[in-house]
């Protein structure tokens, strides 16, 4: 599995590739001072989308959101703009959490790693939200689950999937199997251009509701 990093001079252009979780650890504990810099300047606009689309369903002012892989904060700032007042990151690299943390809008942070069962308690907050998690070199659908039951029955958890790893990392198959079990209703799903700077690119944003029994 590989991550990239593409160069925000030559959209397009890898300026980094590399594989598997130590790799990816690395590569954020040196580009956490400048992820925000770097990222707009790439027109990344994923955690608007999911956290617009998680508003439509939730209240998110009434109780504690986790942002999972809330990385240096651009997910909770999008977040607290929407009237979210409690809001736990979690992410698996402290040095991005020690960028969220400047921010002052989270009122605790967890490390953890999303692909294995999370440290905290089924039906924890009132909704999640995690952008730029599910891509390249990064974590599959595996995460699904464990995000969804920090979610309270009838909460609703929204994110973004990179489309490249869509079907091949297993949320195309995973959401629909949680909706056929009953476990889930899916209620938005919609290709979005995420990085307005670079051609080609699309995330898709889903937002599921845990259901209620
Ligand atoms: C592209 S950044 C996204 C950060 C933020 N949510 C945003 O949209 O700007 C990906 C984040 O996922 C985190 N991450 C990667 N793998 C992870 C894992 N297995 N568990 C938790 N966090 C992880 C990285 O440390 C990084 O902060």
């Amino acid at each position: 599995m590989a991550i990239s990093v593409q160069s925000a001079d030559r959209p397009g252009q890898h300026v980094l590739r590399a594989p598997g979780k130590a790799v990816m650890r690395f590569i954020y504990r040196h580009w956490a001072r400048n992820y925000d810099k770097v990222i707009r300047k790439l027109g990344y606009r994923a955690p608007e989308f999911a956290a617009d689309a998680l508003a439509r369903h939730v209240d998110l002012s009434s109780g504690p959101v986790l942002d999972m892989a809330c990385g240096t904060g651009l997910s909770g700032l999008a977040l607290k703009a929407l009237g979210a007042n409690r809001i736990d990151g979690m992410d698996i690299s402290t040095e991005m959490m020690q960028q969220a943390r400047k921010k002052g809008i989270y009122s605790r942070f967890i490390v953890a790693d999303a692909s294995v069962p999370l440290p905290i308690e089924d039906g924890a907050y009132i909704a999640a939200l995690s952008t730029g998690l599910f891509t390249n070199g990064h974590v599959g659908a595996i995460a699904l689950e464990p995000i969804l039951s920090a979610v309270r029955p009838g909460g609703c958890f929204s994110f973004s999937v990179h489309s490249s790893v869509w079907k091949r990392l297993g949320f195309k198959d995973t959401i629909e199997r949680l909706e056929r079990e009953g476990r889930v209703d899916v209620l938005e799903n919609t290709p979005m251009k995420h990085m307005e700077g670079l051609a080609g690119q699309t995330t898709i944003v889903v937002v599921l509701r845990r259901s209620a029994s």
